[in-house]
């Protein structure tokens, strides 16, 4: 069953006897039956595999000292993300969304808390294995994009495959993909400078996603992109989520958020709702 996405429909999921369903959101449980239950994947899922949590805080914060000020920028945060979601976080400037993020992509610590990344404590790893779980598993796309000025746009987006060990050949059929699907072929050797801003947070969202991560976390993914390539962007990403991808993605538009299952509204860096769109009946 393939979900039309952007079209707002989402699904239902459901354990019984081991084995997970699914069914249109719309439908009432009584209709179930008539929808045709069906084991996601083909194979009997258990419980654990399908609420399998990729992200949890618990009570995390940020605190930076500058100044002599200490700025707060989140506060005891608590949230958790499983497998296959599509989560956004939404809130005003400055009220911690970047921060957070930065967090979860293991890129900045947290000062008091705990996170968990996929069963691991990501706080009290080294900064070995933090920067090896994140090349492994996570595709960030940067607020400021952080394309590297001296690599033209083929050698940026090519960067995640050669820390993976892919294959020269293999390598450039795989960047050449995303370079078509982000409508970037004709700019493959411009350098970052060269390109204008829309076409930078093209490359950087190639970058993110060319090593089919399981998990993306999104920085305002559109903020620099017309309405057009916008709405690419949005599609590509419902796409990868449908196929499975985890995702994360900050944003200031209602109509981004839509593509999402759940809206993480944050205000002060703490979390004031979390409106779940997709019902878990687990
Ligand atoms: N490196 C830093 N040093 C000091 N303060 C910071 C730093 N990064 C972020 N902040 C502060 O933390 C708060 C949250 O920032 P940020 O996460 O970037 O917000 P958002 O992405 O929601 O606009 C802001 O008050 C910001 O000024
Ligand atoms: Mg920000």
């Amino acid at each position: 069953m393939r979900t039309p996405v952007g079209a707002g429909v989402h699904f239902f999921y459901r354990i019984k006897k081991g084995l997970a369903y699914k069914a249109h959101e719309n439908s009432h449980i009584k209709d179930w039956h008539i929808l045709g239950l069906m084991k996601i994947s083909g194979k009997p899922f258990n419980k654990t595999s399908l609420n399998m949590e990729v992200i949890r805080t618990k009570a995390a914060s940020r605190v930076f000292h500058a100044n002599e000020v200490a700025t707060i920028a989140l506060n005891k945060v608590s949230i958790q993300v499983n497998k296959g979601e599509f989560v956004s976080v939404m809130g005003p400037s400055g009220c911690g969304k970047t921060t957070l993020l930065n967090i979860l992509g293991m890129i900045d610590h947290i000062t008091s808390g705990e996170y968990w990344f996929m069963g691991k404590q990501a706080d009290r790893l080294g900064e070995r294995q933090r920067s090896f779980l994140r090349k492994k598993n996570i595709g960030y796309v940067f607020q400021g994009f952080n394309l590297i000025d001296a690599l033209s746009v083929f050698e940026n987006i090519e960067l995640p495959l050669i820390y993976l060990g892919i294959r020269p050949a293999e390598r450039k059929k795989m960047v050449y993909e995303r370079l078509e699907q982000l409508d970037l072929r004709h700019r493959a050797r411009y350098y970052p400078p060269q390109l204008s801003g829309g076409q930078q947070q093209r490359a950087a969202i190639a970058r993110a996603m060319v090593a089919s991560p399981s998990l993306i976390l999104a920085d305002e993914p559109t903020g620099n992109l017309d309405s057009t390539h916008g709405e690419e962007v949005m599609r590509l990403l419902g796409k990868l989520n449908e196929e499975g991808t985890t995702i994360v993605m900050v944003t200031h538009s209602q109509r981004d958020a839509d593509y999402a299952q759940r809206v993480i509204r944050l205000f002060d860096g703490q979390v004031v709702s979390e409106d779940i769109r997709t019902k878990f009946l687990v």
